[in-house]
Parts: structure tokens; C-alpha cells; sequence
């Protein structure tokens, strides 16, 4: 019932030509990928050359960050309109490394899951838990507040429009993925919570991907987990035979593990 959905998140990686080049690999590989829906997210600079590359297939573009604002005086930021305008479908909010990195607080992130939808685009909400908070037990006390924040003021009928992801900070980057039973019980609780936030049936169809340190080795396990509808890539999106590996397993995996 929820098709799966797998996301390459570039980060600030790339120039115009290399993200040309990537995207270009990436839907020759992806032609027509049954059971998936695949969403690539470059850099902002990369996003107006990616979204011609990708025009056309069923592909679909996203971006790493947005304003709540439509326009105004927000030195160095980038708004919806001009995220919709360049072709992007998607939006990245709440990622681990800007919360650390750029101190966005959950308010903020809110503004971007509602603003997102407001101008059509859907937004990927991100939450996950440090090392530290996993190991003094604070993992569901962490992503609930994250989850509640972050959809705050939202109607029921919005939350279901969204994307969320897990993706535990101590999983980022480090080669050392959650185990798919480790996500999959974050996932199950997520649901769980969406479930009261929204209703059992729109959270039943809201997917719920898992990233951190994801590489085709572990595609195929991670997939398998029901409660798991899809992923959230980093490192391996800059490898286009890694990552549509990643997708079609995504897709396979999801498949069979869905009862389809
Ligand atoms: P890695 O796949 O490099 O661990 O990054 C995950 C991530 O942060 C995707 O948004």
C-alpha cells in the first residue's frame, strides 16, 4: 500500500557539471523503476541543471532547505516559489546536521513542514536521536518531541501529506547503520504517534524512511522490515551504480516485505 521511496541526498556536494553528470547515470539506470518512487536532492546550484537531466523520467527532484517565507529580507536563504519554480517536488527539513550546524530549532522547522505544504511541495520531516541520548535511554523522548514540534498546528489532513524520516544522528556518516530491527521499532513508535496526531488510516499510508550510513549491503535487510518505507541516502547517492542498486533493492525488498 505505501510505495516505497528512496532519497539521495547529495548534501554540499558537487559541482553543476558533476551533479549533471550524476543525475544523468542515475536515471539511465532508473528508466522505469517499478515499485519505487526515487527523489534526488543536490545542492541549490545543482538544482536547475539536475531538474532539466530529470525532466521527463519519473524521477523527481527535492532540495536540502528552504524558508518559511515566500520572499522578503532573508539574506542567503532560498523560499518555496523559487524551490517550485527550479522543478523541486521535495523538501529536506529538519535535517540532523542543520539543527547541530546551523541551530535550527524545532519552531523553525515546523514553519518549513507547513510552509512546504502550503506551496505544494511535500516535506521530508527528519528526526533521530544522538549517540548520547540513544545510550541514557532518551530515543523515543527525543524523536517524539522532535515528531510533535515538528508538526505542530498541523491538521490531520496535512500531516498525511508529509514524508518522515529516521535517521539517528550517530548513524550518519559513520558506516555504522541502526540494525533494521533497531528502526524498525522507532518506526513502529512514529507511527504510533502519528496515528494520534492524525488518524490510523493517514498514518498507516504515510511513509516512513530510514538514513543513516544505508549502502546497497544493507538495502535489502533495512527494506525488508515492513515498518520500513524506504531510505534516506548520503554518502552512497554520490555513487550512481550504489545508489540505483539501493533503489531497485528498496523497491524489491519493499515489495515482497509489504505482501504486494
Ligand atoms: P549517510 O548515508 O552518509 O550516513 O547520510 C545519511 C543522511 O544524513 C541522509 O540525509
Amino acid at each position: 500500500m505505501r510505495t516505497p521511496l528512496c532519497v539521495g541526498n547529495w548534501k554540499m556536494q558537487g559541482t553543476i557539471a558533476e551533479g549533471r553528470a550524476l543525475a544523468t547515470a542515475i536515471r539511465d539506470g532508473l528508466k522505469r523503476p517499478r515499485g519505487v518512487d526515487v527523489v534526488i536532492c543536490p545542492p541549490f546550484t545543482a538544482l536547475a541543471a539536475v531538474n532539466e537531466v530529470l525532466s521527463g523520467s519519473p524521477l523527481r527532484l527535492g532540495a536540502q532547505n528552504c524558508h518559511w517565507e515566500a520572499a522578503g529580507a532573508h539574506t542567503g536563504e532560498i523560499s518555496l516559489p523559487m524551490l517550485v519554480e527550479v522543478g523541486c517536488r521535495y523538501v529536506l527539513a529538519g535535517h540532523s546536521e542543520r539543527r547541530r550546524e546551523m541551530c535550527e530549532t524545532d519552531d523553525q522547522i515546523n514553519r518549513k513542514v507547513q510552509a512546504a505544504l502550503v506551496h505544494g511541495v511535500t516535506p521530508i520531516l527528519c528526526v533521530g536521536e544522538t549517540a548520547d541520548e540513544r545510550r541514557q535511554g532518551l530515543t523515543f523522548t527525543t524523536i517524539e518531541g522532535q515528531l510533535r514540534a515538528g508538526l505542530a498546528g498541523l491538521t490531520p489532513d496535512a500531516i498525511a501529506r508529509i514524508v518522515l524520516a529516521y535517521e539517528p544522528v550517530w548513524a550518519i556518516g559513520t558506516g555504522i547503520n541502526a540494525t533494521p530491527a533497531q528502526a524498525a521499532e522507532v518506526h513502529g513508535y512514529l507511527r504510533g504517534l502519528l496515528s494520534e496526531l492524525s488518524s490510523k488510516d493517514a498514518a498507516g499510508a504515510i511513509r516512513i524512511l530510514y538514513g543513516g550510513s544505508v549502502k546497497a549491503e544493507n538495502a535489502d535487510a533495512l527494506a525488508a522490515e515492513p515498518e520500513i518505507d524506504g531510505v534516506l541516502v548520503g554518502g552512497a547517492s554520490l555513487n550512481p551504480g550504489g545508489f540505483i542498486a539501493i533503489a531497485k533493492k528498496t523497491a524489491r525488498a519493499g515489495a515482497t516485505g509489504k505482501g504486494e
